[in-house]
């Protein structure tokens, strides 16, 4: 019997009624606004394009140094630095809207009110596929991480940003948490479309020789492979406990990660680190993807979702 070959499997992937070419985006915070990567790879084969989170207002960020490298990974304390919707709009939104993939907007605020105000701008934008709402951010000390550490308060902001936007709407989970799936069940009950998970992990470093911080903030948040399995983990607890589509991140590097976290449950994953070791990663992790499938013999990535088996 003669075994029919996958030629070009189908890498398409649905979040809730987002519908991406393939299920490899860069997170929000690794990639700038785009532009900055377009000499080292073709922006238009991503699966998505998040640009950093912006906020109401301009923010200034953490005081440096913000970048600390340890064994396997990073921690960053960056602040949420960004110029605010107005001139991301007129300055950064024209390049990121004329590219051939999806769009999808991080934001934040530091109270209820600034996240649906900005929620609802957003909804009436021109070339906007989704939102992501940062409730995770362990950099700043209100807002963000505030309203995504009690799954009440997730469920109340979730439902009140919900009524503001009829864009998809993805939660960005924290991993501070006892347990992320009550976060997870919060973002959901309030009406989210998907969760993307995990942001860092709280985390500090000291110079013993100047008995200093390595950071200018103190406690940043830790990323990269030293955070992978923790990261898998909470995706499949997430993925049993709930319905919306999972969308998974922690330490990816290549495609055999990115397909351990989709057997795990993701229906897509995005890259973060790995983009600042090296700039190309997001798409040698869609090809890595693509040879694992054609080596198993699968037509559909979507097939694979949550295939994990004990
Ligand atoms: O500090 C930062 O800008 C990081 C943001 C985040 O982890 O959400």
């Amino acid at each position: 019997m003669r075994i029919k070959t996958v030629q070009k499997p189908d890498l398409s992937v649905d979040i809730g009624r987002l519908k991406l070419k393939n299920p490899v985006m860069v997170a929000s915070g690794t990639f700038g606004y785009g532009r900055e990567f377009e000499d080292f790879m073709a922006l238009n084969r991503l699966g998505a394009v998040i640009p950093k989170g912006i906020s109401l207002n301009p923010m200034p960020g953490n005081p440096p140094p913000r970048i600390f490298e340890t064994n396997g990974g990073m921690i960053n304390s960056i602040g949420l630095q960004n110029p605010g919707l107005r001139v991301f709009i007129k300055e950064k939104l024209p390049y990121l809207k004329e590219l051939k993939t999806d769009l999808i907007i991080n934001f934040f605020g530091n109270t209820q009110k600034e996240y649906v105000r900005l929620a609802g701008a957003l909804d009436g934008v021109a070339g906007i596929s989704a939102l992501e709402m940062n409730v995770s951010c362990p950099n700043v000390k209100c807002g963000g991480i505030v309203f995504g550490s009690d799954p009440r308060m997730t469920c109340r902001l979730v439902s009140a940003v919900r009524k503001s936007t009829g864009l998809p709407l993805i939660v960005k989970l924290s991993p501070n948490v006892t347990d992320i799936t009550a976060t997870a069940r919060g973002a959901e009950d309030g009406g989210a479309d998907a969760v993307s998970l995990v942001n860092t992990f709280r985390a500090m470093a000291i110079n013993i020789y100047s008995r200093k911080p390595e950071l200018g903030n103190v406690i940043g948040g830790l990323s990269g492979p030293a955070i992978k399995p923790i990261a898998v983990r909470m995706v499949w607890e997430v993925y049993r406990a709930i319905k919306i589509p999972v969308i998974g991140i922690g330490g990816i590097m290549n495609g055999e990660d990115a397909i351990e976290f989709i057997l795990a449950g993701a229906s897509a994953v995005q890259i973060g680190t790995a983009n600042l070791i090296n700039p190309g990663a997001a798409l040698e992790v869609a090809e890595g993807i693509k040879k694992y499938l054609l080596q198993a013999k699968v037509n559909r990535i979507r097939d694979l979702i949550g295939g994990f088996e004990i």
